[in-house]
């Protein structure tokens, strides 16, 4: 069915049995608000996931895990379209034609590349990690997508996309939709709660500041115990001269809706531990009820299941027509009886 709302895409790996806090807030709570506004398209990318070394079992659970908290968060099937990127193998098939775009040094320079491979040692990153890029051009450009609602890690990808859909309509006429980053501000970059100069991320050397959303709501609240702050004990937001502090803040008025001026007051004259103490006790409030959802969903794995099936057949719908338009615009002979 047609729509004139614009339009937004995204997707997030199931490389790990949980999402983490940094995905929630940075993207996927976004997610769930603009498919009031827009025509959205969201999905799991598990053939990103693959460009690590991966367990088959593993991946399959953590595919229906991912597409479970997404339904948990409140993606809702009946407000955009849910599906697995495998589903809709046109990602596969435009990836290959953008693959033939992008110059090496371009995909040299891709820095998620950069810091992924260094992690595992140069020698033993694929191909596939390398252009790990090209592919998340193709899912975004498949559909059109006016806007990518993601964290800012995203940021130098979207920037390639909008490069080679540029590229793309300047060589074979007009395609591609030009897609803007959709990045909020306030949530831009949560932060490790050990080491407040990194992201939060499930690559980081300790999993103590490392929130996962289904983790025991008990480790969640020791965890945000823990967090790591500074000497002095004022309760301000200062990024840079107070970064933890200012991290537990952005993460309390995301979740609450109270506004960081009206926290900064409330916890006036008070210790590191009461802000603490109160935070935590708002993440197990968040957190318990998005496990028992997650869970319910992983119950009945049939109705998970038919429910992407059926999102992959209306994602499949807008794929195949793009998809269709570029083989065209490139030259490749159609097949005709
Ligand atoms: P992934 O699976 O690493 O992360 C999913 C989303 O979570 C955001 N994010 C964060 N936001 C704020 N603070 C953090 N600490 C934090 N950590 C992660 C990410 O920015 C992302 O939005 N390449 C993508 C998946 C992808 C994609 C796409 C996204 C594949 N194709 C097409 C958009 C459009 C990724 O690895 O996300």
């Amino acid at each position: 069915m047609a729509s004139n709302k614009p339009r937004v895409l995204s997707g997030i790996q199931p490389t790990s049995g949980s999402f983490h806090l940094g995905n929630y807030l940075g993207a996927v709570r976004q997610w769930v608000a603009l498919q009031e506004s827009h025509d959205a398209f969201y999905m799991v990318v598990d053939l990103h996931a693959i460009t690590v070394p991966q367990d088959p079992a593993e991946l399959k659970a953590n595919t229906r895990f991912a597409a479970a908290q997404l339904l948990a968060a409140g993606v809702d099937p009946e407000r955009c379209t849910l599906f697995v990127q495998s589903h809709v193998p046109e990602h596969a098939q435009l990836g290959w034609i953008m693959n033939c775009l992008t110059g090496f040094g371009e995909a040299s320079r891709m820095t998620q590349f950069k810091d992924k491979a260094a992690k595992q040692g140069a020698e033993r990153a694929t191909v596939g990690l390398f252009t790990y890029p090209i592919l998340q051009v193709a899912d975004i450009l498949l559909y059109q997508a006016d806007q990518v609602p993601v964290g800012e890690d995203q940021r130098q990808h979207i920037e390639l996309t909008r490069d080679l859909a540029e590229r793309f309509n300047g060589r074979f006429g007009q395609t591609f939709t030009l897609p803007a980053p959709y990045i909020l501000k306030e949530t831009a970059k949560i932060y490790d709660l050990q080491d407040p100069a990194i992201k939060m991320s499930k690559s980081a050397s300790t999993p103590k500041g490392l929130i996962n959303l289904l983790d025991e709501p008990k480790t969640t609240a020791k965890k945000v115990k823990s967090a790591v702050t500074d000497t002095d004990t004022v309760i301000r937001y200062d990024a840079e001269k107070k970064p933890g502090v200012s991290n537990l803040l952005t993460i309390y008025a995301t979740l609450t809706g109270a506004g960081i001026p009206e926290l900064e007051q409330k916890y006036e004259g008070k210790g590191y531990g009461a802000l603490k103490t109160d935070l935590a006790e708002v993440m197990v409030e968040f957190v318990t009820p998005f496990r028992e959802r997650t869970q319910q969903y992983m119950d009945d794995p049939e109705t998970l299941d038919s429910l992407l099936a059926k999102g992959a057949e209306k994602a499949r719908a807008v794929a195949a027509e793009t998809l269709a338009q570029a083989y065209e615009k490139v030259g490749l002979l159609p097949a005709k009886h």
